[in-house]
């Protein structure tokens, strides 16, 4: 039985809490407490999987419960809960909490927030994937993007179009910035999949606080970049987008789900950035021995999984959406997944093979996982795209 541990000073909040979830009681172990101190005090005498705490507490506050949690039991899940008009406030614990709630909650709300956290760990099911993930605290961005970020926020005819571009441009950027909007916190009807949109809903002055006062998008330093070809990755991660978007709208798949496959490929080796910006000199030994033994091997070997894994994991957690967590998570191995026909997946498994693979791109491509969906015939077309695309460029 998963065991969960919800937080708040006001009673009537637990109460209503304790009763919305009652259904649940054969599945999970709930345990409620008025304050951090009391909580912490819990969290000492027994394991627990999740933990929901408000916002304001007097004493110790949300954030520093959380951040305590942290750094005890680092395997946690941690979800804030807090009021909608502590946005700001809020978007400055991102470090710390990995889902957001707004009070007041539905009981379907908290139910399927916790449901799908812990869905979600069942599918990548991993002691040593989980205290591994909560270990690799920041996920940079590249030093000269950060720059321009600043630069454009700061200025005084800063335009949201502009910003939107260069967080587009970014792997950790567009990741935070779809893990926010993602947020049940925002209430939003329905997941947010582009970053224009993101852009656009969050508005300047909250990603003037996000990125100048809340140090939720930070740089990492140019040695760690050139040693982990971090350039490269960028590079390899826009193009692959690029790609998988083509793919998709060639598929019949248009807005949503073409957007949808173009930030999977974006983000689909967010993973790397997470292991190289964390483990620097581990993970430049790693890609150097993976050109005998191949990636996946080598990061096992250096790490215990693979930036797949570790990508998916971290994403999913952030509650983005299914889609993308899914084509992190499968796309080296596509034939592992649940796919019965074309998805966002196979645009970014395909767009990888292409881009990364070069001459010898088909013995990555999985042809009995093509064949199983009934999209093999489209892959000669697809293939002409990708050309097209080197040649152009
Ligand atoms: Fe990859
Ligand atoms: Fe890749």
């Amino acid at each position: 039985m998963k065991s969960i541990l919800f937080v708040d000073d006001e009673p009537n909040v637990l109460d209503g809490l304790r009763r919305m979830l009652r259904p649940m009681r054969n599945e999970w172990e709930m345990r409620f407490a008025a304050s951090g101190a009391e909580a912490l005090a819990l969290l000492e005498a027994g394991p627990c999987d999740l933990v929901v705490a408000d916002m304001r507490m007097p004493g110790m506050t949300g954030v520093e419960l959380l951040e305590a949690v942290q750094a005890r039991r680092p395997e946690t899940v941690r979800i804030i809960l807090s009021g909608h008009s502590e946005m700001v406030a809020v978007l400055q614990t991102v470090r710390s909490a990995h889902q957001f709630l707004a009070k007041p909650c539905e009981a379907e709300t908290v139910r399927a927030t916790i449901s799908r956290a812990f869905a979600l760990r069942a599918r990548l099911r991993d002691e040593g994937l989980v205290a591994l993930v909560a270990g690799l605290k920041s996920l940079p961005s590249l030093p000269a993007l950060y720059q321009e970020i600043t630069a454009e926020i700061d200025s005084p005819d800063g335009s949201v179009a502009r910003v939107g571009e260069i967080i587009a441009r970014d792997v950790a950027m567009t990741a935070k910035l779809l893990q926010l909007v993602n947020s049940a916190f925002f209430g939003l009807p329905r997941a947010v999949n582009r970053v224009g949109d993101a852009v656009a809903y969050l508005g300047l002055d909250v990603l003037r606080a996000l990125v100048l006062t809340s140090g939720v998008f930070s740089h990492c330093d140019e040695k760690t970049a050139r040693s982990c070809r971090l350039e490269e990755l960028w590079r390899h991660s826009a193009e692959v987008g690029a790609l998988a978007r083509r793919i998709a709208r060639a598929q019949g798949c248009e807005g949503k789900l073409a957007e949808i496959a173009m930030m999977a490929g974006m983000l689909h080796d967010v993973g790397r950035v997470l292991l190289a910006a964390n483990r620097p000199q581990e993970y430049a030994a790693a890609l150097a021995r993976a050109q005998e033994i191949g990636t996946a091997a080598a990061e096992r070997e250096a790490f215990g999984h693979s930036h797949a894994e570790v990508g998916a994991y971290l994403m999913g957690i952030w509650g983005l959406p299914d889609l993308i967590v899914e084509a992190i998570a499968y796309h080296h191995a596509p034939g592992e997944s649940q796919d019965a026909g074309f998805t966002p997946l196979t645009a970014v498994h395909v767009a990888d093979a292409l881009c990364d693979g070069g001459a010898d791109a088909d013995s990555r491509i999985d042809a009995g996982y093509l064949a199983r969906i009934g999209v093999a015939d489209a892959l000669d077309a697809w293939r002409a795209m990708y050309d097209e695309h080197e040649e152009a460029a």
